[in-house]
């Protein structure tokens, strides 16, 4: 056969194959009825931002407090690099300890701890084991479990001619030995030991104890102390219940590093993605803008890690080269309010993100590429968004720069789709001007941000109806009524019906601040409060789960049908075309029990029986540390025909959910 003829056949070969996909992929389109409209498959995700402890004391899972030593008074009044920390000398020994600069581990980790422990008393019987040396008060402790193994390690330098033998401890409040092992130091440069402890007992508040029990001087720095069950098990990791909490949502993204933590107290506290990478003791550690620190030790890599592991896209989003306008101006640079970056360091800035973007997808051979390889990810992370600015004020210097950076991205990077930012309310001067900027730049999609009282979304329902589909797309990345109450949660299950049914032009929605610390906040109305042993999920938590697990590509409108003009009911419909399930969202926000009409006569092959889930409650109701469990969904078996009425309890929010194939 001559080539010709070859290729011919081949194509004709090709053709009728692609033709056969074609059909089979109508086929399976198929199933989704006809009415509906598309919307978003990737509707609901997570904020995560490092406010109320979220990181450092929160999800982050390493146990000790300033492991660094890099605390500073700038960061709150009275902190300084031994914050957390508490002097020893056991068994009437005797020494000294000083933070010194002068030879760090790395440039970016300044401050480290040296003992001189002279003298080690021999008096055990009276005061346990013998020596000098420092406690860590961790986190509001630090909490263990018997059997489980925690992973210790430390940067030491030997300072005296003599080796110096360490006794590695975790302590109960009272003094009692939990675990204990032994290090050595053996290097007079900066060296990495690593043993690890596993403790006899369940405790709730340990200390970890670092003691010298021989006479020696030595340097330390980045003590640290990780459970080995972080989440998946990865170094430098993640607590894992709080992880699988979130896991177990199902979030389809993921944003981070923040909110306003990323444009920063000033020009000198943005958040630099570049200062977070590599080894943590190579990080840059600084203040964070919601007035405490952050080791950066949850980075970049991590952030992007937690997410593949979770199966959501990663959404970082970059400081627009301004800082934060609310900026206190008292840290470090002088002046209040936004700050830009001067021109002539834009190109920098600019090629910092665009660097950002190969270390994400790059090959492992590029330069930036071959930094996520190096920390053991060679394969590519496949992102896919870049944030741009979070609710700036919208400035000319911020015009210019975000314009810089925007097209510079477009330019380099037209598979990227860029958010810009409108501001932080859902209307005025900032959330204009925004709105005007994406329109001049035709920018793909923005992001808006509102807190708000919740009866504002029962009253705004339409707000998305009347949204140009022409213009940018809305990743509504910060929202939330204000409260964790059910009355709240369900105001937000009202909106997020809204958000359904304009799935075609809300692309994506994030609920914030997502996480805080008993006792540690900033922010009072937060979706997930923990302390170091037990976590607490609000009411709010529960309806972004229930939307977010029964989530949908095919919306449909009339399927419930009610009132319209009863502003506290609320419904949609979608269809998820990959399992062929039809749920169905009603919420009755009032305070008596409501009937919607369900016509379900456009999805053939229902099940008659369906998956009934309902969140209720007294509109007070609110989930505590001491009840976590007040409020929760509880789900049933539930007959369904083709058209029936559905009771709505007061206060509620119910989810059908009804197979159609099988
Ligand atoms: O979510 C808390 C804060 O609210 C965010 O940091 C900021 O973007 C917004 O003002």
């Amino acid at each position: 056969m001559k080539l010709n003829e070859h290729l011919r056949n081949h194509r004709t070969g090709f053709i009728l194959l692609f033709i056969l996909i074609c059909l089979w992929g109508t086929a399976l389109e198929a199933q989704v009825p006809s009415g509906g409209k598309k919307i978003s498959d990737e509707l609901l995700g997570l904020f995560f931002e490092d406010i109320n402890y979220a990181a450092d004391g929160g999800i982050y899972a390493e146990m000790v407090q300033n492991r660094s030593f890099e605390y500073d008074p700038t960061e709150q009044q009275g902190w300084n690099p031994f914050s957390f920390w508490e002097y020893m000398e056991p068994g009437y020994s005797y020494g000294r300890i000083s933070v010194e600069t002068s030879d760090p581990v790395h440039g970016n980790n300044p401050h480290y701890m040296v003992v001189d422990a002279e003298f080690i008393g021999n008096y055990e019987k009276h005061e346990g084991k013998s020596g000098v040396g420092i406690k860590n008060l961790g986190f509001d402790g630090m909490v263990v479990n018997a059997g489980d193994t925690y992973n210790f390690s430390v940067f030491l330098k030997q300072l005296s001619n003599a080796p110096v033998t360490l006794d590695i401890s975790l302590q109960g409040t009272d003094g009692s030995v939990l675990a204990e092992n032994k290090i050595q130091s053996t290097s007079k440069d900066w060296k990495k030991y690593t043993t690890t402890l596993v403790p006899s007992q369940s405790r709730d508040t340990t200390h970890l104890v670092i003691l010298a029990t021989t006479k020696g001087k030595f340097a330390m720095d980045v003590v640290s102390l990780f459970p080995e069950k972080t989440f998946k098990n990865r170094p430098n990791g993640l607590r894992a219940d709080m992880a699988q909490l979130l896991a177990d949502m199902e979030p389809k993204f993921v944003r981070f590093p923040g909110g306003c933590l990323v444009h920063g107290d000033g020009l000198h506290n943005m958040y630099r993605w570049k200062n977070t990478i590599g080894p943590i003791e190579q990080r840059v550690e600084q203040r964070n803008i919601w007035g405490y620190h952050q080791t950066a030790g949850l980075g970049y890599f991590e952030y992007f890690q937690f997410c593949e592991d979770i199966g959501a896209k990663p959404l970082p989003v970059v400081p627009a080269g301004v800082s934060c306008q609310n900026s206190g101006g008292t840290w470090r640079i002088g002046g209040k309010g936004q700050r830009a970056l001067p021109m002539d360091e834009m190109d920098e800035y600019i090629q910092e993100v665009l660097d950002l973007i190969e270390w994400a997808n790059g090959p492992a051979t590029s330069e930036w590429g071959s930094k996520r390889a190096a920390a053991g990810h060679p394969e590519p992370f496949n992102l896919e968004y870049v944030g741009i600015g979070n609710e700036d004020k919208m400035t000319p210097e911020f015009e210019e720069r975000f314009t810089m950076l925007y097209q510079a991205v477009k330019q380099k990077h037209p598979e990227i789709t860029v958010i810009g930012t409108v501001g932080p309310f859902l209307e005025g001067e900032d959330f204009e001007k925004g709105w005007e900027i994406s329109n001049k730049l035709q920018l793909p999609m923005v992001d808006e941000h509102y807190y708000i009282e919740p009866d504002w979304y029962l009253g705004n329902q339409e707000r998305y109806d009347t949204y140009d589909r022409k213009e940018a797309q809305v990743y509504l990345g910060e929202y939330a009524s204000w409260g964790n109450k059910l009355y709240n949660a369900i105001a937000e299950a009202v909106h997020l019906t809204a958000i359904e049914r304009n799935g075609d032009v809300v692309k994506m929605a994030s609920y914030a601040p997502m996480l805080a610390k008993k006792g540690h906040t900033q922010w009072t109305t937060d979706m997930i409060f923990f302390d170091n042993t037990t976590l607490c999920p609000t009411p709010n938590f529960y309806v972004q789960k229930l939307f977010m697990k029964n989530s949908g590509d095919h919306y449909y409108e009339n399927v419930v049908n009610f009132s319209k003009k009863d502003t506290t009911l609320a419904a949609s419909t979608v269809m998820d075309s990959k399992t062929g399930d039809v749920i169905i969202k009603m919420v009755n926000a009032g305070k008596v029990p409501k009937s919607m009409e369900v016509n379900l006569s456009k999805f053939k092959n229902r099940a008659s029986s369906a998956k009934l889930t309902v969140l209720t409650g007294a509109p007070e109701a609110e989930n505590t540390f001491d009840n976590p469990d007040n409020v929760v969904p509880v789900t049933e078996e539930y007959g369904v025909d083709k058209k029936f009425m559905y009771s709505a309890p007061a206060m509620s929010l119910s989810v059908i959910r009804i197979k159609t194939k099988t």
